[in-house]
């Protein structure tokens, strides 16, 4: 194998289109940081997605409507500085593409800023205008249906599953439809049930990535706190993998214990220094013992 088939190198679009043309499952997860970034990274995570979730689960606001396109850019370049291969997704956070210009500009800040290769816009047919005039303009476009947190404030403001009646379930499949001939590469599917979710997936010729959809869609995302088990609450359609939570209180403990008891730092975490060169740093080398001792306090350069 040459030096260049082995370089990593980031992926794209069409590094997407091509797992989900070859039927692999497509995993995505969100990350916010550096450091969680270059994990995911280093174990193949192919897309990762800086979501407005930010707002809640790393910021502590009550809800992603809060979230500023600044505090979106910060985290889109950390977590892009941790990464050489996955696929970035800056989410497009509340009111950031009220219009299409408004649109052009915050998904060019996400690229050109940012380091994003694509971004995420929420809505069906309501957002496709501007899902289609961002691809126009060269921007990857996923689009997100079913539940749309942004949007929560006109959703009676209660998280629940979309798409449960007859006029709902169609209304989710012409949204998914408007979006995909907008020119999405790709739709996420929130809190939908697992029978129409694999519905909208056989009828898309884009990958569906879904959360709390089913097992049914062309991938799934999870936000990461919920998949690693960080945080004061779980939604039901997510699973700890870990309980990282316990972890950091236990390791918490455990220093704090050693602090205490002056154990903490021993001899591996404790610089030392050429006893010989102290002694002279003191005055106390052999050489030194005739001279004057060392003042100590500051000097002063005048006399009072
Ligand atoms: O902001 C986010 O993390 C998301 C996922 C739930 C898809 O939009």
């Amino acid at each position: 194998m040459s030096a260049s088939e082995t370089e990593v190198r980031r992926l794209t679009v069409s590094d997407i289109g091509r797992l989900y043309a070859d039927g692999e499952r497509i995993p995505m997860l969100t990350a916010y940081d550096y450091p969680t970034a270059r994990i995911l990274d280093d174990v193949g995570v192919p897309m990762i997605l800086v979501g407005d979730s930010l707002g809640q689960v790393a910021l502590g606001y009550e809800s992603t409507v809060r979230v500023t396109m600044d505090e979106m850019l910060h985290h889109t370049r950390a977590v892009v500085r941790g990464t050489k291969r996955a696929l970035i997704v800056g989410d497009m956070p509340f009111l950031s593409y009220a219009s299409v210009d408004e649109a052009i500009e915050n998904a060019g800040r996400f690229m050109q800023d940012g380091g994003a290769q694509a971004v995420k816009v929420e809505g069906g047919v309501r957002s496709a205008r501007i899902v289609e005039s961002l691809v126009k303009s060269g921007v990857p476009v996923m689009g997100h249906i079913g539940w749309t947190p942004q949007s929560q404030h006109g959703m009676g403001g209660k998280v629940r599953v979309q798409g449960k009646s007859r006029d709902a379930a169609r209304s989710l499949l012409s949204d998914a439809v408007a979006i995909q001939e907008a020119g999405a590469f790709s739709i996420v599917l929130e809190l939908v049930p697992e029978q129409l979710a694999a519905v909208i997936t056989s009828r898309l010729r884009i990958p569906t990535i879904g959360i709390g959809a089913g097992p049914h869609c062309s991938g799934q995302v999870q936000v990461i706190p919920d998949m690693l088990g960080l945080g004061d609450f779980r939604p039901k359609h997510a699973r700890a993998y870990a309980d990282l939570q316990g972890t950091i209180a236990e390791a918490t403990r455990a220093w704090m214990a050693d602090v205490a008891a002056g154990a903490f730092p021993g001899a591996a975490e404790t610089v030392r220094m050429d006893e010989a060169v102290l002694e002279e740093a003191l005055g106390r080398h052999a050489d030194d013992r005739a001279a004057e001792e060392i003042p100590l306090g500051i000097p002063l350069d005048r006399d009072l």
